[in-house]
């Protein structure tokens, strides 16, 4: 475990506005000496960015969304919002490259393009690579984890505003985690490949896929890693905080 902690909340397509109130206990939380290490980030449904803004504003956590389109402007595409509107509201923060939008037709290509708009908009990417078990019975996250770092960096200069997230596409949902001498190597991996790529000092990783309060005692003893990027259990304010605080003891 590393010195400051990132606990990213990704909502995904889900929450309402009464859902937000929930999270008064996480801004009580982070206010507290204890945890100051934690940098809370908060990637709700487009719908809810606004109203999480207000609710933490004044205090040190960011919001961010959870997709963008790669257009640097505005333009015919229903449906999409682009970085500079994501900005422009305050958020601070992006998701780019979940599995879940790679499905839907996200290359590395189109990651790339996203990557490089959300940039220039100057904001903060959350930047998701992994592989399916398919690919992982076949032998080939290196090459698949490879392929998504170096295709989504291409002609990028290097900088420290993109945090990777490694989240093996079948843990994501399923309860299932790599066992941990295997996560240790896979994130060893990943810091060469972006060190190789990028000569980049200390690139941020994070893990996602299953974090939660039960399994999280044993995902904070892996070195080296920043935090970690929750799905299901962070909306849940009281799961969310117990694993916050079980990381941070
Ligand atoms: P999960 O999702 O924690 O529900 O597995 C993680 C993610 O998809 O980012």
């Amino acid at each position: 475990m590393t010195n400051n902690m990132f606990f990213i909340a990704n909502w995904k397509m889900f929450g309402d506005l009464k859902s937000v109130n929930s999270i008064k206990k996480v801004i009580n939380l982070s206010k507290t000496k204890k945890y100051k290490k934690a940098q809370i980030i908060y990637c709700p449904p487009y719908t809810l960015i606004d109203k999480i803004l207000r609710i933490t504003k004044n205090t040190k956590i960011k919001v961010g969304a959870q997709n963008c389109h790669y257009s640097q402007s505005d333009g015919p595409y229903t449906g999409s919002i682009h970085s500079d509107l994501i900005k422009s509201i305050g958020a601070k923060y992006v998701i780019i490259g979940h599995s879940e939008n790679r499905v839907l037709g996200d290359t590395n290509q189109i990651i790339n393009l996203k990557i490089k708009s959300a940039l220039k908009k100057k904001l903060k990417i959350i930047f998701c690579i992994g592989e399916t078990l398919k690919e992982k019975r076949k032998k080939k996250t290196n090459l698949i984890l490879k392929s998504q770092i170096y295709g989504a960096l291409k002609n990028i200069k290097k900088n420290n505003n993109i945090i990777f997230a490694y989240e093996p596409v079948w843990s994501i949902g399923t309860g299932i985690i790599p066992k941990m001498e295997n996560l240790e190597k896979q994130v060893i991996i990943i810091k060469k490949l972006i060190i190789n790529f990028w000569k980049l000092k200390n690139p941020k990783i994070i893990y996602g896929g299953s974090v939660n309060p039960k399994n999280i005692a044993e995902l904070k003893k892996i070195r080296s890693i920043n935090g970690f990027l929750i799905g299901g259990a962070s909306r849940n304010s009281k799961n969310f905080i117990d694993i916050i605080k079980k990381t941070i003891n």
